[in-house]
């Protein structure tokens, strides 16, 4: 049965939302996944109308449709409230929109230093009860002690299995697939150990810079904004016991697990100008002196038993060679497993057949059968949390790379943009 519910958006004007979000609810009612009943309640700063609001839809969220048959239908869906997260009288006029008696579920597509203020007003008006659940985007804060202040704030008032801390990549279906191929193959799985994997290195290349987002970015750099989440989400999905039953705490045991980081095994960078690329520190409100780095690498190794000895290796940079996102898992023999994650999802291996290496690739390019976004807002409406972040886990991932984050006393090296020599450099 499908659960009916009101969805109550905070930042409904920014670029999340019209990108992601609004094209991610429509594909769902498009396609037929929602209750017939559902009604969004989009909120921003701005005062607008709700015709200029639906103006501002047409010109941003709908051109990311393929199929608009069903669009102004949507469109019916949705009322707009200009909103001060200040001010508690704003909040009152949200409350008399939303309907008793079913499910409420509110998006923070805002900066985290609205976030309290926003639980605290919510609170106030009782929109904490059962039936809530509040749906928070990254970043949680910029450090371990932000992150902890956060959760910690959020706690006095929804609970734990209320709140659903979004990392879109928990959306990708290949990147489920970390786990779930591992579990549904222990044969296979067996060998995925000390004994026989020397290293696993993870990738995460983007062709993209700092586009509109330098000030942002210049605030956070490579570690925070890709490694601390997505990357170590991925490499937790790969390495957890397959016979996990409670993934999350599983997650947790795992980034428990790492070595601490050495810090002759960490490189920074920053790109320079290339033909068609400024450099870093030309772009667009970033500081011109920038110790922010738009690359990063870590080697580590865990101490899970299964694992010990083997060499973890994580890199990940804007404007490089390309957009990719893949596993390269070297065996102690020369083989290789090879795994990608985006864009063309697909499994390679390096086999030893008659003294050669030879080659065989399973391709998975159809596995993307829907948006991160569209699986994961599902997974709110359905109340599934096990692709969300828990408290602990985010905090101990946190833990993990907070003292590189503090360390003052690095070199920044170079790369030319557009080029991949950084993720090969020991
Ligand atoms: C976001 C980062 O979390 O992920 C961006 O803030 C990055 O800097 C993006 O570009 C990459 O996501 P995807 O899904 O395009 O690989």
């Amino acid at each position: 049965m499908k659960t009916n519910f009101d969805f109550l958006l905070f930042g409904a004007t920014g670029d999340l939302a019209l990108r992601k979000l609004f094209p991610s609810l429509y594909e769902a009612f498009l396609n037929d996944l929602l209750h017939e009943d559902f009604k969004i309640l989009a909120t921003g700063r701005s005062k607008l109308s709700l015709e200029e609001f639906k103006q501002k839809l047409n010109d941003k969220s709908k051109i990311h449709l393929k199929d608009t048959t069903k669009w102004n239908d949507f469109l019916e869906k949705i009322s707009y409230e200009s909103v001060d997260i200040n001010n508690l009288e704003d909040f009152k006029k949200l409350k008399n929109n939303l309907r008793d008696g079913k499910d409420t579920i509110i998006y923070f597509s805002i900066s985290p230093e609205f976030f309290i203020t926003c639980c605290k007003n919510l609170s106030e008006l009782n929109m904490n009860k059962d039936n809530v659940r509040i749906v928070l985007e990254k970043p949680l804060g910029m450090s371990l002690n932000e992150c902890r202040a956060i959760n910690e704030s959020v706690a006095k008032y929804y609970k734990e299995e209320q709140i659903y801390r979004i990392d879109h990549y928990l959306g990708k279906s290949m990147v489920k697939e970390l786990f779930e191929f591992r579990k549904q193959n222990p044969h296979f799985n067996a060998l995925l150990n000390k004994d026989y994997v020397k290293s696993i290195n993870l990738y995460v290349l983007e062709r993209l810079g700092v586009e509109s987002r330098g000030e942002f970015y210049d605030s956070c750099g490579a570690l925070r904004d890709m490694l601390q989440n997505h990357m170590l989400q991925m490499l937790a999905l790969f390495m957890i016991d397959i016979n996990s039953t409670n993934i999350r705490k599983a997650k947790l045991e795992f980034f428990n697990s790492l070595e601490k980081i050495d810090f002759k095994n960490v490189i920074k960078a920053q790109y320079e100008a290339n033909e068609d690329s400024l450099s870093y520190l030309d772009e667009l409100n970033v500081a011109k002196d920038s110790r922010t780095e738009t690359f990063v690498s870590i080697k580590t190794s865990s101490n899970q038993e299964n694992y010990k000895g083997v060499l973890i290796k994580l890199a990940t940079g804007k404007r490089m060679a390309e957009n990719k996102v893949y596993f390269d898992i070297d065996f102690k023999n020369g083989g290789k497993m090879y795994i990608e994650i985006q864009p063309k999802p697909k499994i390679k291996f390096l086999l030893k057949i008659a003294e050669e290496f030879k080659e065989f690739e399973i391709g998975i390019c159809d596995i993307e059968k829907m948006p991160p976004y569209e699986r994961l807002l599902l997974n709110v409406i359905n109340k599934d949390l096990s692709s969300f972040n828990e408290k602990d886990e985010l905090e101990s991932a946190w833990k993990w790379v907070q003292d590189v984050i503090d360390n003052d006393d690095f070199t920044m090296h170079k790369y030319k943009a557009y080029t991949n020599e950084i993720i090969f450099k020991d």
